[in-house]
């Protein structure tokens, strides 16, 4: 195989890779997803990669569906736990290099990347906290984060019924939550969620995130404290 493999979480990985539901099952998700992006979810993905720059890491790649559609300017690192769909995206992408490693635990240097990309990843993440931090972490202090995530509906019935769903879908997704609150995580990781870069249906989120920095301001892409209007 192509990519590295992050030695230090290989048990984790291990443990994924003996644990089967449809997302580590690459055709079956693939499958799903190609209806999905069929039917307009690929323009969301697209949304989310277009403003991505520089040094990329994609975190969750899972079997690469957003790695062809990165704009050519950027300079991309897919990574995910699971080596099965690791194989999927490298023949999807063989230009692309992949890592395999958990989000709480990434093989980098702090300061490595200028975004850092997340689609449909933080539902199923053990520790979002920590994956946030780590994030944080490899991200420079004016680099991004983008994320794609569905998240816990904002009307009462469907959040109840997602809590409700929870542990089944758990079981058949293979890790995911239908009922994170995603964005909630990612403003309490230290990060500053870009008003004019969110789009949002009741449980559909996209959006652009700035580490927030020692002085409590989001930076700018010269690494400037931004001011915010009151
Ligand atoms: C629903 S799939 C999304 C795949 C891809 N990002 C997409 O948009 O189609 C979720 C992915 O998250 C990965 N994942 C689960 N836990 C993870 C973790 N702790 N760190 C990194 N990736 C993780 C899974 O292996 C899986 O590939």
């Amino acid at each position: 195989m192509a990519f590295r493999h992050s030695a230090k979480h290989s048990l984790a990985v291990g443990a994924c890779a003996r644990w089967r539901g449809v997302e580590h099952i690459p055709w079956l998700y693939d499958g799903l997803m190609s209806l999905a992006d069929g039917l307009g979810f690929v323009r969301w993905r697209q949304a989310l990669v277009w403003t991505a720059r520089g040094r990329t890491l994609e975190v969750g790649c899972g079997t690469g569906r957003n790695l062809p559609l990165y704009p050519s300017r950027v300079s991309v690192i897919g990574l995910d736990p699971d080596p099965q769909s690791l194989a999927r995206a490298q023949r999807r992408a063989p230009h692309i290099p992949l890592v395999a490693a958990q989000v709480e635990a990434l093989p980098f240097r702090a300061g490595t990347f200028d975004t850092v990309v997340s689609s449909l990843v933080f539902c199923s993440v053990e520790d979002p906290a920590q994956g946030l931090r780590e994030i944080r972490r490899v991200l420079r202090a004016e680099g991004r984060l983008l994320m794609l995530e569905h998240v816990r509906s904002s009307r009462p019935f469907w959040a109840k019924l997602q809590d409700r769903i929870q542990p089944l879908w758990t079981y058949v997704s293979g890790g995911c939550r239908p009922n994170r609150e995603t964005e909630t995580a990612v403003a309490a990781a230290g990060f500053r969620i870009d008003p004019s870069d969110r789009e949002a249906t009741d449980v559909l989120r996209r959006f652009g995130a700035h580490p927030i920095s020692s002085e409590g301001t989001p930076r700018n892409e010269f690494g400037a404290s931004v001011l915010q209007r009151p």
